[in-house]
C-alpha cells in the first residue's frame, strides 16, 4: 500500500471516528504536524524549508540583491555549459543575456549594482535586463568582487584565476598579488577579503599582504562565505553546517546544520532567510524569529 492511499485511509477512518474534524482541518493539522517538527532552531532563528525550485544543473555562486530580492546565479548544466540565470521573488527564472559567456555574478548592494562576470569583461546588470560594459574587456573573468565603498574591483581571470585590482572607476587594472589565485572571491564590510582555493576558506585582512587559513572550519570542503545584510560573515561547507566567522581572529564558530548534503553554494536575503544551492534545485528556509510553534513538542 502506498503512503498516500495509507494517509488517506487515515485521514477517511480518523474522520469518522472524530466528527467534530473536518478532513480539511486533520489535512492541515498533518501539515502543521509536519512543519513544526521539521523546524530547525539554531543561529537565534527558527528555520523552516518553505520552498524547492527545481532547476536543470547546479546552481553556483548565488547572490541577492536585497533591494528586489532577485536571486543571482551560475547554473552549470549537465553538458557543464554555464549560464547566468535570475530567479525572481514571483518565482519566474530567466536567463540573463550576455554578449559571450556569463561566468559569474556579484551583487554590490551597499551601492546597489549588480555586475556580471564573462569570458569578455565585466558588465553592469540594469534594472530593465539590458547591460552595460564596465571594465575588463579582453579578460576572460570567472569572478568578482567590490570593496565597501564600490571604488575598488577585485576580478579572477581565467586560466589560473589569478586576481588582479581594478580602480579608478574602472580604467585601471594591476595584479593583486596578495591573492595569487582563488575562486569565491568575497569581500566584507570591513573590506577584508575571502577566498576559497582547493574547498578550503581563507581571508586576506584589510592591510595585510598573506591570506590566512580561516580556523575553525573544515579544510577541504568549503563553499564560500556570505555576508549578511546585518554585516555578519557566514560561511558554509558542502554539508550545510553553518559557521559565523569572526574576520578579526581569523576563525569561525558553528552555528548548526541545514540537513542538506550537496551543497554548492549558499547566500542570504534581506530577511536573512538562506538560499542553499544544490544538484537540481534552490532550496530557501525562511528564518524566523520567533518560535512559530510554540505549542508544539516533539
Ligand atoms: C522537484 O524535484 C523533486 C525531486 O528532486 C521532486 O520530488 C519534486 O516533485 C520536484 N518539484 C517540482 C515542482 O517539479
Amino acid at each position: 500500500m502506498s503512503k498516500t492511499t495509507l494517509l488517506f485511509l487515515f485521514i477517511i477512518s480518523s474522520s469518522q471516528s472524530n466528527p467534530v474534524m473536518t478532513r480539511q482541518s486533520l489535512l492541515k493539522q498533518i501539515n502543521r504536524d509536519h512543519f513544526c517538527s521539521n523546524l530547525l532552531n539554531f543561529n537565534n532563528f527558527y528555520y523552516s524549508l518553505e520552498e524547492q525550485k527545481n532547476v536543470s544543473g547546479i546552481p553556483a555562486d548565488m547572490n541577492i540583491h536585497w533591494k528586489t530580492g532577485n536571486v543571482f546565479f551560475t547554473l552549470i548544466s549537465e553538458e557543464m555549459k554555464m549560464s547566468l540565470q535570475v530567479l525572481r521573488p514571483s518565482g519566474e527564472f530567466e536567463t540573463i543575456k550576455v554578449a559571450g559567456l556569463g561566468q559569474s555574478t556579484t551583487v554590490d548592494n551597499l551601492n546597489d549594482v549588480v555586475y556580471l562576470a564573462t569570458d569578455n569583461g565585466v558588465y553592469k546588470y540594469k534594472e530593465d535586463s539590458s547591460i552595460e560594459l564596465y571594465t575588463a574587456l579582453g579578460e576572460d573573468v570567472m569572478y568578482v568582487a567590490v570593496s565597501n565603498d564600490g571604488s575598488s574591483m577585485y576580478i579572477a581571470t581565467w586560466p589560473q584565476n589569478r586576481v588582479h585590482k581594478i580602480t579608478n572607476d574602472g580604467q585601471k587594472q594591476e595584479m593583486f598579488s596578495a591573492i595569487p589565485n582563488g575562486h569565491g572571491l568575497t569581500v566584507d564590510t570591513r573590506n577584508n577579503i575571502y577566498f576559497v582555493a582547493t574547498k578550503t576558506s581563507y581571508i586576506l585582512k584589510n592591510g595585510y599582504s598573506i591570506p590566512i587559513k580561516i580556523k575553525g572550519l573544515p579544510s577541504d570542503k568549503m563553499t564560500g562565505v556570505f555576508v549578511s545584510r546585518s554585516d555578519e560573515v557566514y560561511a558554509m561547507d558542502e554539508n550545510s553546517n553553518l559557521y559565523v566567522v569572526d574576520s578579526e581572529s581569523a576563525s569561525a564558530r558553528h552555528v548548526g546544520s541545514f540537513s542538506v548534503s550537496g551543497v554548492n553554494s549558499f547566500a542570504l536575503d534581506s530577511a536573512d532567510n538562506v538560499m542553499i544551492g544544490i544538484k537540481g534545485a534552490i532550496l530557501k528556509f525562511n528564518a524566523n524569529e520567533r518560535n512559530p510553534c510554540p505549542d508544539y513538542h516533539k
